[in-house]
């Protein structure tokens, strides 16, 4: 495939979502949030009322979950869900538990693998997620591997919640990032970790400028 892809892994809260559709805007480049795929399956899970260990029916809701991207001016694109816009529903930390729960069952992986092929069109592609670079687009000619300190992800996490008015301590949201951390580095299917040939950038104190400036180098640009 010619088509350019560069892929940006990482663990929640490292910046990935913010970073990714700012380089995208730079580059001109399309845009897939594959986390948000895992969320929307978590969520229609949820809403179909399936039991989170009966992997044949997360399967089937896998395939036929409906995710379309919708852009808001200047803002977050509207994901729709079936139809719904669930874009707030989609970024509470019961979806993102859910989706990471559900993400750990191999054939889901896979139910959702061709869809996020698909969004690899001209001119190029940018694709956050955890294994952007290992198994989905393993051929990316450009990958990076975005960290930052459990703490700092914690409290950008808060202000990104507190903004929104979702109220919640920084101890809680601490303790839920290190738990999904290790939920998803461990897990047996596309754990989480760099790709041999990713670039690792910590951004640990440094500004969002500074860190899409890095990352338009990657890719060249
Ligand atoms: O990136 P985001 O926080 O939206 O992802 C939610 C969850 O979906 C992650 O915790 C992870 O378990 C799962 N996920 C994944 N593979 C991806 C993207 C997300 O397993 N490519």
């Amino acid at each position: 495939n010619e088509v350019p892809v560069l892929t940006i892994d990482g663990p929640s809260g490292s910046g990935k979502g913010t970073i990714s559709r700012a380089v995208a805007a730079r580059l001109g480049w399309h845009y897939l949030d594959s986390g948000a795929l895992y969320r929307a399956v978590g969520v229609a899970a949820g809403w179909g009322d399936l039991d989170l260990d009966d992997a044949g029916a997360l399967v089937r809701c896998a395939f036929d979950t409906e995710v379309g991207f919708r852009d808001d001016a200047g803002g977050e694109p509207r994901v729709l869900v079936n139809g719904n816009d669930a874009t707030d529903e989609l970024r509470t930390e019961t979806a993102g538990a859910a989706a990471s729960a559900i993400a750990a069952i191999p054939a889901v992986r896979a139910a959702l693998k061709d869809r996020q092929r698909a969004f690899r069109q001209p001119p190029g592609l940018v694709a956050d997620g955890r294994d952007m670079g290992t198994v989905i687009f393993p051929d990316a000619p450009f990958k990076v591997f975005l960290t930052a300190s459990a703490e700092e992800r914690a409290e950008r996490r808060y202000k990104q919640l507190k903004d929104k008015g979702v109220s919640v301590t920084l101890a809680g949201l601490l303790r839920e990032i290190l738990a999904r951390d290790a939920r998803d580095a461990s897990r047996a299917v596309a754990p989480l970790r760099p790709a041999e040939d990713a670039v690792r950038i910590d951004t640990t104190g440094i500004g969002i400028d500074e860190v899409v400036g890095r990352v338009l180098k990657v890719a060249g640009a």
